[in-house]
């Protein structure tokens, strides 16, 4: 069976980005002029994905307008003739979309659980918000294609360093049953260092079966007092296989502010319409920084 859907979860609460995220989705905050979330959707259009369920919360309702017609605004852009925009705004209504509301926000796990019905009995894919991915073949794309060979879960890792161990869920690699595919021993969420069994960190692109949602169902909370989906993801090890795909190309974690940050300057340096003046200033920038060092003492 074909993996055709993805769960976007977009639950969060967003603390990272108070006060902006206080009324607004943080997922809709913008790398230079598009939405976070709007990356996503086009990761798993680009993967060939056809239906996508994204769980939201409170203040969410921007996620649903922001994929929806906005008849008045393209009007008014085809009155004044500005088709270029025109073409930008359509972009994003031409998409399968569903919307389930998470009203108590109880974990990742626990999101993507109120995707049971959606999903029903298919293989199918999470991708978390706060990452970006940049690579040849889509991230979720990839696991898409091990899927064709192991028709099992397959999770995305990337090796993180050491002290950073405790802010994700961390495998157990097991045997590498061909380059960068693991056959994982187990799953640990947000271990310390000291109790880390690698330095490999679920990096938030997960292709699940769907005996995942039995699991989840009975799942006790974990870290953090939240229902988790690696304890879950875990738990399926025991009875059926679950690979890890570690992941190559670049990721961008938008989820803090200093990654928000990099990741707009980074993408406004490919930006045709500010790329130029914006490269323009940070090598000004980078001269009066430099102007301002204390001299080095003769
Ligand atoms: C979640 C997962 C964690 C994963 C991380 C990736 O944690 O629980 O296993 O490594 O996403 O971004 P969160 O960042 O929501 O605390």
């Amino acid at each position: 069976m074909h993996v055709k859907k993805a769960v976007i979860p977009a639950a969060g609460l967003g603390t990272r980005f108070l006060p902006a995220t206080k009324a607004m989705a943080k997922e809709m905050l913008p790398i230079v002029d598009k939405p976070t979330i709007q990356f996503i959707v086009e990761e798993a259009l680009k993967s060939g994905i056809e239906d996508i369920l994204i769980v939201t919360g409170k203040a969410k309702r921007p996620i649903e307008d922001h994929f929806d017609a906005n008849i008045e605004l393209e009007m008014n852009l085809k009155e004044k003739g500005k088709t270029d925009l025109l073409a930008l705004v359509e972009e994003t209504t031409d998409v399968n979309l569903h919307f389930i509301r998470q009203s108590h926000p109880r974990g990742l796990g626990h999101a993507v659980l109120q995707a049971r019905a959606f999903v029903g009995n298919e293989p199918f894919v999470v991708m978390l918000g706060d990452d970006l991915m940049d690579d040849k073949v889509p991230l979720t794309k990839q696991l898409m294609n091990d899927y064709e060979k192991t028709h099992a879960s397959t999770i995305a890792v990337m090796r993180v360093p050491h002290e950073d161990t405790s802010k994700y869920g961390i495998i157990n690699p097991g045997e590498e049953v061909e380059k960068g595919l693991f056959n994982v021993k187990n799953f640990v969420e947000k271990p310390k260092p000291e109790e880390a069994p690698s330095d490999l960190a679920i990096i938030g692109r997960y292709l699940l079966t769907p005996e995942i949602f039995d699991i989840l169902d009975d799942q006790k909370p974990g870290a953090g007092g939240e229902i988790q989906l690696t304890d879950a993801i875990d738990t399926l090890n025991k009875t059926q296989r679950v690979f890890a795909q570690e992941f190559t190309g670049t990721r961008s974690d938008v989820g803090d502010k200093f990654g928000f940050m990099t990741t707009s300057i980074q993408y406004g340096l490919t930006h045709p319409e500010i790329k130029d003046k914006l490269k323009d200033y940070i090598i000004q920038l980078g001269k009066e920084l430099d102007g301002n060092k204390p001299k080095k003492a003769k």
